[in-house]
C-alpha cells in the first residue's frame, strides 16, 4: 500500500479566530486572549465550538495568525498575521509551577501521543521495530497512529494491548480505498483479543482523514460522506466509539461541517508556525485557540475539541520568534503539557492534546512551509 511522506506532513498552523459580529463584509481583528481571559473552557462536559456561529462567521469574519489557505495550485498560502499577546507573566508562572508539581513527566495520562511507523528511507518498520517503539510509550493514555498501510493498526494494537490500557487512536490519511481500509482497522481490532468481550475498547477514536483540506486532497463534501459512510461501516462492525475527520483549526472555521460531521472537533494545532509565538508560550497559544472558539460560539449546539497535534521542532530555521531547539521544545512541551493537564484524580477525565511526535520523522520531507524543521519534531530518544 502506499503512502507519502509529504502528505503527511506536520501541519500548517491554523489559527483563525471568530469575532462576535455578525457582519461579513469587514474583516475584524481580534487580540488573542490568554488563557486567564478565558478560564477553563473544557469545563463541563462539552465544549462549545463550531456551531451556527462558525457557520455565519465562516464566509469572512475569519483571520489567520499564519494561517494557512491554498491558492490555485492548492499550495499553502499565509494568511496575514496579526500579533499574539502574551499572557500576563505573573499569573502564566505561577499556574506553570502549579500545574508542574501536580503533573510532571510522570502524569503522561493527560496526553495522547503521535506516531508513525516508517524507517528513515519511508519504507515500514517491523513488528519487533514497532513493538519496541510502542513500549516506550505505555505510560500515556493513547497512542495516535495515521494510516492502515504497514500493518499498522494490527501491529500497533498488538504491541499497546499488553501495555496496560495504552489505547489506540486509528486512522486513516487518505479516502482511497475508504471500505477497504475501514476493513483492515475492523480485521486488526477483531484479531486483538484486546478487552474481554468489547475488542473496541482498545480503540480511542477513528479519524478519517489528516489534513485533506489544507492541503485541498479532498472537499468538504467528500470528507463529509467519507466520515459518515465510515461511522456506518464502524457501527455495523461494533464500533461505538468517535469517528473524527482532522484538520487544521483554519480548516475547520473555513469548513463547520468537519466538526459538524465528527463525534468531537479534531484539530491539529502547532504555535511553531506562527512567527510572533515564543517557546514557552505554545501551550497558552494553542489553549487559546480553543478558547477563541469556545466563547465565540454559544450554546446550545456544544462540541469537544481535541487538538489532535501539538508540540515543537528541537532543529530547523528559525520563524521569528519560534526557534527550534532542544531546550525550546522542552519549554514548550511544559507548556503545552502545563496548559492541557488534566486532574490526575479524576481518571475520568477526557484527553484534550495529543503531543507531536513521539519520535523523529526522518522519512518527511520539507516544503517552503516547515522551515526545515519536518523530521524534528520528535520529543523522546534525544
Ligand atoms: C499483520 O500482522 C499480523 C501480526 O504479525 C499478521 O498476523 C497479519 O497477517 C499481518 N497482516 C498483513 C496484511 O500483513
Amino acid at each position: 500500500m502506499q503512502w507519502t511522506p509529504s502528505q503527511l506532513a506536520a501541519a500548517a498552523a491554523a489559527v483563525l479566530l471568530l469575532s462576535s459580529s455578525s457582519s461579513h463584509s469587514q474583516l475584524q481583528v481580534t487580540a488573542l486572549p490568554t488563557g486567564n481571559l478565558i478560564p477553563n473552557p473544557f469545563n463541563g462536559d462539552a465544549l462549545s465550538w463550531l456551531d451556527q456561529s462558525a457557520d455565519q462567521l465562516s464566509s469572512g469574519v475569519v483571520h489567520g495568525l499564519n494561517a494557512a489557505i491554498h491558492n490555485s495550485d492548492g499550495e499553502p498560502t499565509p494568511l496575514s498575521s496579526i500579533p499574539y499577546t502574551p499572557p500576563p507573566s505573573a499569573n502564566s508562572n505561577a499556574n506553570a509551577n502549579a500545574n508542574a508539581n501536580a503533573n510532571s513527566a510522570s502524569n503522561d495520562k493527560s496526553y495522547g501521543i503521535a506516531y508513525s511507523p516508517y524507517n528513515p528511507d519511508g519504507t515500514c518498520k517491523t513488528s519487533p521495530q514497532i513493538t519496541h517503539d510502542i513500549t516506550k510509550l505505555s505510560s500515556f493514555r493513547f497512542v495516535r497512529i495515521y494510516g492502515t498501510d504497514c500493518n499498522q493498526t494490527h501491529l500497533v494494537l498488538s504491541a499497546a494491548q499488553p501495555l496496560g490500557g495504552l489505547q489506540v487512536f486509528a486512522g486513516l490519511f487518505d479516502l482511497h480505498d475508504l471500505d477497504e481500509q475501514l476493513q483492515l482497522i475492523i480485521d486488526a481490532v477483531h484479531a486483538n483479543p484486546a478487552a474481554n468481550n468489547n475488542p473496541w475498547q482498545a480503540i480511542h477514536t477513528v479519524a478519517i482523514g489528516n489534513e485533506l483540506l489544507n492541503r485541498a486532497q479532498a472537499t468538504a463534501a467528500e470528507v463529509v460522506a467519507a466520515v459518515q459512510s465510515a461511522r456506518e461501516t464502524l457501527r455495523a462492525a461494533g464500533y461505538h466509539g468517535p469517528v473524527v475527520t482532522v484538520d487544521t483549526v483554519a480548516a475547520h472555521l473555513q469548513n463547520p461541517e468537519l466538526c459538524r460531521v465528527s463525534d468531537y472537533c479534531a484539530a491539529n494545532c502547532h504555535a511553531f508556525f506562527d512567527e510572533t509565538v515564543p517557546a514557552e508560550a505554545a501551550g497558552d497559544y494553542v489553549w487559546g485557540q480553543v478558547g477563541v472558539g469556545a466563547a465565540a460560539a454559544p450554546p446550545p449546539k456544544r462540541k469537544k475539541v481535541l487538538i489532535t497535534e501539538s508540540g515543537w521542532p528541537h532543529a530547523g530555521q528559525t520563524n521569528g520568534m519560534a526557534v527550534p531547539s532542544l531546550e525550546n521544545q522542552k519549554a514548550a512541551v511544559q507548556s503545552l503539557r502545563d496548559a492541557f493537564a488534566l486532574d490526575p484524580s479524576a481518571e475520568d477525565e477526557e484527553v484534550r492534546l495529543v503531543l507531536f511526535s513521539s519520535f523523529d520523522d526522518l522519512w518527511k520531507v520539507d516544503n517552503g512551509y516547515t522551515f526545515g524543521a519536518e523530521k524534528f519534531w520528535g520529543i523522546l530518544g534525544h
